[in-house]
């Protein structure tokens, strides 16, 4: 199968209500870090070593299509990725446009790596991708003297024109994006002078963090993250942790699932994603974080949770960017708590995969949960839900978080487009057994 068909197959997951949520698992490796690995590795001068990498269709996309630039790559094998890193300036223009699949990260953190490169470039993306905003990272990197051509309305796919030098500039981001933030920062490594990005609220810092590990310094000074151009990256080693936005989908259900009792190994905790855990405990469950350690520059514990009654709360407006991915399965946990949960200034859920206040409130619709939806937000009333049929509009999150919901119905969720699972979760269902979740994976090839 080519990369541009991997998902071309229709998946229905039939969840079954009821089941279980107990026993001790690691989900699969954090997306956001696996993308940074495969960039930072490849740019580097020597060896790196990743362990712990998400083989996801995301994460493989990026790594394609550093292969197609030339980067020697062995893996992924069990997680273990070696790269055989050119340097910053040893890419070799692609022979064909660069796919990045479903991924929002891979597209826009790549716009500001290819904007620094010698060669032109084209990244494309599946459909889903095709219909998100790039203007937050085509702007602001043609104030750094980019060439960018997109398709109407900022839309993929990008053409980025290289040979065109670059200067640092000041940016105050209008959105929380460690998207953009990442984007500028690579773009800065190539740029001549400093280029500073301020964000409006903390979001995500692995690229800060991985350009340290690998020894090019990134400053902070309060919002404003500060990279001065013309440096270099060293080779290192690097070791993934599980993914919180994965552990997430089990964290709910281990706290909507009246006798659940589960332990999640090896969860990264950095402080900037950390919203499900703080949103979570203000809801009332019962989460013990354990074995705290620092592992390659990332902090990293188990998380004990046992089932515990949830109650409705207004979700910190703080939250929101650390838990800006989690919201999908956050709604679930609102639909089981005891009276109605608030969230506002979350509008960016309406250009992830997919729009997220919409498609949730079309699912809650669905099975019967009571909910407001907002520009920027949704009020959800808990309270019984019975089964029916979701469309997941091909959004990962989207279909895990009603696999969930099945845990609490009172009838099986019949959940349509799951494919995208794959993107960023390929084991779910076998993991979803291991607790003890009863959902049927139905494939029908197109
Ligand atoms: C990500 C940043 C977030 C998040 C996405 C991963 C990253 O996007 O939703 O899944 O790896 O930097 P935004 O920067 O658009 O909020």
């Amino acid at each position: 199968m080519s990369e541009q068909t991997m998902t071309q197959h229709n998946v229905r997951y039939l969840a079954h209500q009821g089941g279980s949520v107990r026993g001790r698992i690691r989900v699969p490796g954090d997306k956001s870090m696996s993308h940074r690995s495969i960039m930072l590795g490849a740019l580097a001068e020597g060896v790196t070593e990743v362990d712990g990498f998400l083989e996801g269709e995301d994460s493989l996309a990026t790594l394609k299509a550093f292969r197609a630039m030339g980067v020697q790559i062995e893996g992924p094998d069990n997680g273990h990725v070696t790269i055989h890193g050119v340097g910053m300036h040893g890419l070799k223009a692609p022979q064909g446009d660069l796919y990045l699949g479903n991924a929002g990260t891979g597209m826009r953190l790549f716009s500001g790596l290819m904007a620094g490169q010698a060669f032109d470039s084209t990244l494309t993306g599946d459909a889903s991708l095709s219909k998100r905003p790039m203007n937050r990272v085509a702007d602001p990197l043609r104030l750094m003297g980019a060439r960018i051509d997109t398709a109407d309305k900022g839309r993929p796919p990008l053409h980025i024109h290289g040979g065109q030098p670059l200067k640092g500039i000041s940016y105050d981001m209008p959105m929380a994006s460690a998207q953009v933030k990442s984007c500028l920062l690579l773009a800065g490594m190539y740029a001549e002078g400093e280029t500073r990005v301020t964000e409006p609220a903390p979001t995500r810092d692995h690229t800060e963090r991985m350009l340290n590990g690998f020894g090019y310094e990134v400053r902070r000074e309060g919002a404003t993250a500060i990279i001065q151009g013309g440096g270099r990256l060293t080779a290192g080693v690097i070791d993934v942790p599980a993914d919180i936005s994965s552990a997430a989908f089990f964290l709910v259900a281990a706290s909507i699932t009246p006798g659940a009792d589960l332990v999640l190994e090896h969860v990264g905790i950095n402080p900037t994603r950390v919203g499900i855990i703080n949103i979570l405990k203000a809801m009332g469950a019962d989460l013990t974080l354990s074995n705290e350690r620092e592992v390659g520059g990332e902090p990293v514990a188990d998380i004990h949770v046992r089932y515990a009654p949830l109650k409705g709360i207004d979700i910190d407006d703080e939250q929101v960017p650390l838990a800006i991915d989690e919201f999908p399965v956050l709604f679930i946990a609102a639909a089981n708590a005891e009276g109605t949960t608030r969230l506002r200034n979350a509008a960016e859920l309406r250009v992830k995969e997919s729009d997220r206040i919409q498609a949730m409130a079309d699912g809650l619709a669905a099975i019967g949960v009571e909910h407001t939806v907002y520009d920027d937000g949704i009020d959800v009333v808990g309270g019984t839900y019975h089964g029916g049929r979701i469309d997941s509009h091909g959004d990962h999150r989207i279909a895990m978080a009603f696999a969930v919901a099945a845990l609490c119905a009172e009838g099986d969720i019949d959940i349509l487009d799951c494919a995208n699972v794959a993107t960023s979760f390929p084991n779910f269902k076998a993991l979803a057994d291991t607790v003890g979740m009863r959902l049927d994976v139905i494939e029908e090839t197109a």
